[in-house]
């Protein structure tokens, strides 16, 4: 066990590293202004939890033995992953899905850009997330880097993340019942987060032993995380979380506030929030302090 573990200077030290690779891998540089619509959706802005999940979720599995290959995927895997995120919430941002003017305190990128340069941005950072896995030098394995894209590549389509969105698009004004609603923030938001733990997992030689409760970790967290932000997009205020409020209630989302009420959503996000806890406990990892940390704080988060 981790006793002492410090997540404020753990978290510090993997933001900063996070941060300038970011900075280093998303160019200025691309055609007619791509570039900077690019680097606005990405840098400087957004709490990076799942680039934090991913590195996390190595360190969990991690042997004693230090691997510089490993911790290169990792960091490649951490920032990939922040890529698709950032790209989804330019999308999701575009007029024809969610309207939305401001995201993580600045005007959306299609505000900025225009449409056409919002939608191709997102484009090309979903390109560049893979581009980020798979380094001309070989200098992480090729069976890693295939593991890597394979797991991104099914938490972001159809299968997660984009085909959650399509199930979220459909539903406005639709009754969803409690277990549709969590079919779809599964896909939508709970993929891509399950992604992230399970990418940091796929950095190690071999699979982890505690594969299953990784997942079982990930996924309380991922439906978790969507049940708080239905709840903030009802109780906080644009100041605080960044983005506009009560837009759900706006567009005539279906969110586990509308289903369930205000009360119900927040005991139940911290029912999940003990059921990750409690996976962690039966996973037989003995370094779990960040990703229980990450828990407490996606749960507890008021942004
Ligand atoms: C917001 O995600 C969009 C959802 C998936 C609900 P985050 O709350 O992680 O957004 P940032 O990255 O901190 O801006
Ligand atoms: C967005 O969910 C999820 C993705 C971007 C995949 P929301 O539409 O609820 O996210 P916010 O509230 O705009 O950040
Ligand atoms: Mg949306
Ligand atoms: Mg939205
Ligand atoms: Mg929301």
């Amino acid at each position: 066990m981790q006793a002492n573990f410090d997540f404020q200077a753990w978290t510090a030290a993997r933001l900063l590293t996070v941060e300038q690779a970011l900075e280093r891998w998303v160019p200025a540089q691309a055609p007619a202004g791509l570039g900077d619509a690019m680097r606005y959706a990405v840098l400087d802005g957004g709490k990076r939890l799942r680039p934090l999940l991913v590195l996390a979720a190595r360190e969990a599995v991690a042997q004693s033995v230090p691997d510089a290959a490993l911790d290169e995927a990792a960091l490649r895997a951490a920032c990939a992953v922040e890529l698709i995120h950032a790209y989804s919430l330019v999308h999701d941002d575009m007029p024809c899905m969610d309207n939305d003017v401001l995201r993580r305190g600045k005007p959306t990128v299609h505000v900025k850009f225009g449409e056409a340069a919002a939608l191709l941005a997102g484009d090309a950072l979903q390109a560049l997330a893979f581009e980020l896995l798979t380094p001309d030098d070989t200098s992480i394995p090729v069976a890693v880097q295939l593991r890597l894209c394979q797991r991104l590549a099914r938490a972001s389509g159809h299968a997660g993340m984009a085909g959650g969105q399509a199930i979220d698009l459909a539903s406005v004004g639709v009754a969803l019942n409690e277990a549709q609603l969590r079919q779809m923030h599964r896909l939508k938001t709970g993929a891509l987060l399950e992604g992230s733990v399970l990418l940091g997992a796929d950095c190690a030689l071999q699979p982890a032993a505690a594969w299953p409760a990784l997942q079982t970790y990930a996924q309380a967290l991922g439906i978790a995380f969507q049940v708080v932000d239905d709840v903030l997009d009802v109780v906080s205020d644009a100041a605080t979380l960044g983005k506009t409020v009560g837009k759900d209630a706006a567009n005539d989302k279906p969110t586990f506030v509308s289903i369930m009420g205000l009360e119900r959503s927040r005991a139940y996000a911290q029912e999940l929030l003990a059921q990750a806890l409690q996976a962690l406990d039966q996973s037989g990892l003995t370094r779990t302090a960040a990703l229980r940390a990450l828990a407490h704080m996606v749960v507890n988060r008021n942004n």
